[in-house]
């Protein structure tokens, strides 16, 4: 499970080396690991209109839903190089957001001092909207 974990964790190493962040200089790579094995990584994509910029998270959903992909068990998150780890990149909320309509139950790898950290999504968004509200009754 965690030599896996490191293999995606250096897959998002590698992604995170084409983001674009000329405005920000912070590099963000994530790799998403799908229920059948498959690995689709993202970076971040910066722009001049700072407002559009993309985080690596969904630009990593946004790619694996275009090739056919919904159902993810992981995303490995690492913030420039770090390699030698420090503390985890957390994901913003927007981010969080758009990963938990997929699977709140989805691991979430970072590195930190001394190892691999593994959260549930769901920890980091408690309490999140999702399609089960919609399809309520209306009382
Ligand atoms: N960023 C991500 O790509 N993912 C996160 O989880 C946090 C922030 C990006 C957005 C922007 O390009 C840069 O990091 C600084 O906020």
């Amino acid at each position: 499970m965690t030599q896996s974990y490191e293999a995606l964790l250096a897959k998002a190493d590698l992604v995170a080396r084409n983001a674009y962040v000329p405005y920000s200089k912070f590099r963000v790579g994530a790799a998403l690991l799908t229920k059948d094995g498959e690995v689709i990584t993202g970076c971040n994509v910066e722009n001049s209109s700072y407002g559009l910029s993309n985080c690596a998270e969904r630009t990593a959903v946004f790619t694996a839903v275009a090739a056919g992909h919904t159902e993810f068990s992981a995303i490995a998150i690492v913030q420039g190089d770090d390699a030698l780890g420090t503390s985890p990149c957390w994901p913003c909320g927007a981010c969080r957001q758009v990963l938990v309509e997929f699977n709140p139950e989805m691991d979430v790898i970072f590195r930190e001092p001394g190892g691999v950290r593994v959260t549930k999504l769901h920890e980091l968004l408690p309490h999140y909207f999702d399609k089960s509200r919609l399809f309520m009754e209306a009382t």
